[in-house]
């Protein structure tokens, strides 16, 4: 068996509904992994339970049911190796964008040579160098967005969870953000779990595209997209192979939409 980076088993969620008194079940069973490397997109319909999968990754939440592994080992705490992209970029105000990147390694008490050597690469790879000294709101959202990935990749995380990271984007800054994902988390050689309700998305970016269902989210599809790297992101469709891979995801997915409700 190839060792998995990160492992979902038989992962099921339920809630109190807050005021009733009552319980929601939101996950129902859900097992997937990914491989050293992989990057696993995971589809949803809003309020399915993709979130609440990346906080179990990261540690933040137990699930009611089955366990999530990390190299074989179950998250039973916060998972400080993982690194997690949250939807908003929530870099700290008061700080400069250097200091918000090399916040994760102050708490990891790197010493501060190893940090600025370390800071300066991750600026650096995300394309923000020479806006050390700026601080969030003199950055625009897509610089911000780059900011909040540079702190991630700063600490060399081997997971990195990103939850809908580009939702907030216009769409040509989104399209260059996932061009560069795309060559970051090959040369970090990361493991990727993404978020998305966008199927171009998913598809462009995955080499797996895991579809849930509406709640109780039940895993439908686990799809491979096999696909060439590096993909045009630009003109997707484009990509040979893309319009059935693309056929593939949708023809699970459309099922979970409410066509009656979409006007
Ligand atoms: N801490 C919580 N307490 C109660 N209900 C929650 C909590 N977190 C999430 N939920 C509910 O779980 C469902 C799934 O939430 P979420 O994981 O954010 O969905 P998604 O990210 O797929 O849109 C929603 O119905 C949400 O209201
Ligand atoms: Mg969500």
């Amino acid at each position: 068996m190839t060792g998995q980076v990160l492992a979902f088993d038989g992962i099921g969620q339920d809630f109190a509904t807050p005021g009733s008194g009552g319980r929601i079940r939101v996950l129902d069973g859900i097992s997937f992994d990914a491989e050293p490397g992989q990057f696993v997109a995971v589809i949803g319909p809003s309020g399915c339970g993709k979130s609440t999968l990346l906080q179990m990754a990261a540690g933040l939440l137990m699930p009611t049911r089955g366990n999530v592994k990390h190299h074989g080992r179950t998250i039973d705490s916060v998972n400080q190796a993982v690194g997690f992209v949250p939807q908003q970029a929530q870099l700290f105000p008061w700080k400069t964008l250097q200091e918000n990147v090399e916040l994760p390694l102050v708490l990891r008490s790197v010493p501060a040579e190893q940090r600025r050597a370390q800071v300066a690469k991750a600026i650096e790879a995300v394309g923000l160098k020479g806006f050390e000294n700026y601080y969030p709101n003199q950055l625009s959202g897509g610089m911000q967005k780059r900011g909040s990935i540079a702190r991630t990749l700063v600490y060399r995380p081997d997971v990195i969870l990103m939850d809908e990271p580009f939702g907030a984007l216009d769409a040509q800054t989104r399209m260059v953000m996932q061009n560069d994902l795309q060559t970051l988390s090959a040369e970090a050689g990361a493991t990727v779990i993404f978020v998305t309700h966008d199927i171009t998305e998913a598809v462009v970016l995955a080499d797996r595209v895991v579809i849930l269902s509406q709640r109780p989210s039940r895993l439908l599809a686990n799809i491979a997209i096999d696909l060439p790297r590096p993909r045009d992101v630009f003109e997707p469709f484009k990509n040979p192979g893309f319009e059935q891979a693309y056929d593939a995801v949708w023809s699970v997915f459309r099922s979970q939409i409410d066509i009656r409700g979409a006007h």
